[in-house]
């Protein structure tokens, strides 16, 4: 994407804070002084067979930039994609309802949307936020001596894809769904209220792919304990049943020269890190005395999983660090 980015002309735009030129997957243009436009889009095919339940994940996951950068959600819009013949219509009202749902939970409106037809369901949403143009959480924040917090368990990749080659166990699907459909809202709230240096919702480019990006913004080292780190517990017997999606195996083979890892740390988790997230937690960067409230507010507002994994040093030759 970034060579697609690169091509596209650059218009300036003053009141653009965020825009296109950082990669960024929301932007955040400036209304006044008091206030700027936070806006993102994400969307994708059924990841559980549920389709109401598909409906919430995919309302959660549009939402989580917004929550990302500190923002407040106002209005979502829906984009439907699905086979006009073949399809029951039940399931597109269930998906909808799962979306308005979520969307309604999160306190924003559904403003309308589209639909198209196409072979394959494809669902999401574009979403609007506020936020203080000087309050804006970006993920260039990190400073040494900050501690890391991951706010979800890793391996939504790997279940998804046992889901999909029928291989998932017994109470896996439950768990990843719960998950999944859990917005960043309190996260986000609790990490304001708290302080926070910075912050990136871990997706698609799994946790060292989103860690990358924060210590190259960040122009820091970041230092992680693998051992510590939350991961969904059928997770390393995904790996070892050959169930890696195919984006995860893309991201650790792109990464491989920025991050060192200790030869100590289990193969079969070094692949959990580099797992691709669907409406994944939180990465939160903020002062070291302060990680320990966070974590216990976050638990006490249902936030379980919530974890310290790692902390920001100087900068070195090398972005990541992972050690047991
Ligand atoms: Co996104
Ligand atoms: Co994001």
């Amino acid at each position: 994407m970034a060579y697609v980015v690169k091509h596209l002309p650059d218009y300036p735009n003053e009141r653009l804070l965020v825009g296109p030129k950082t990669f960024a997957d929301a932007g955040v243009y400036k209304i006044n002084d008091e206030m700027a436009l936070v806006e993102t889009l994400d969307f994708f095919t059924p990841v559980v067979n549920n389709p109401y339940d598909y409906g919430q994940i995919a309302a959660a996951n549009a939402l989580s930039d917004v929550y990302a950068m500190g923002g407040k959600p106002l209005t979502a819009m829906n984009i439907l994609c699905y086979p006009l013949k073949s399809l029951d219509k039940d399931i597109l009202v269930e998906i909808l309802k799962g979306g308005a749902d979520k969307v309604n939970e999160a306190g924003a409106t559904v403003v309308g949307g589209h639909t198209l037809q196409d072979n394959e369901i494809k669902y999401g949403l574009s979403v609007t936020g506020i936020i203080h143009p000087d309050k804006i959480v970006t993920n260039s924040g990190a400073r040494p001596g900050d501690a890391l917090v991951l706010t979800k368990p890793l391996g939504t990749g790997l279940i998804i894809s046992a889901i999909k080659a029928n291989k998932v166990f017994e109470g896996d699907e439950h768990l990843v769904t719960r998950s999944m459909c859990q917005l960043n809202k309190t996260a986000s709230e609790t990490m304001l209220e708290v302080g926070v240096s910075s912050c990136t919702d871990i997706t698609g480019f799994g946790l060292m792919g989103h860690a990358y990006e924060m210590a190259e913004a960040s122009k820091v080292t970041l230092s992680f304990f693998a051992e510590r780190i939350p991961i969904f517990e059928d997770c390393e017997r995904y790996v070892r049943m050959g169930l890696i999606p195919g984006v995860s195996k893309l991201s650790k083979k792109y990464l491989k020269d920025a991050i060192t890892i200790d030869s100590k740390v289990r193969e079969e988790l070094v692949d959990v890190l580099f797992d691709a997230q669907t409406s994944g937690g939180l990465l939160i960067s903020l002062p070291g005395e302060k990680a320990e409230i966070l974590c216990t507010k976050l638990r006490e507002r249902d936030v379980v999983m919530a974890s310290i994994i790692g902390e920001v040093c100087e900068r070195r030759d090398i972005s990541i660090v992972v050690t047991p």
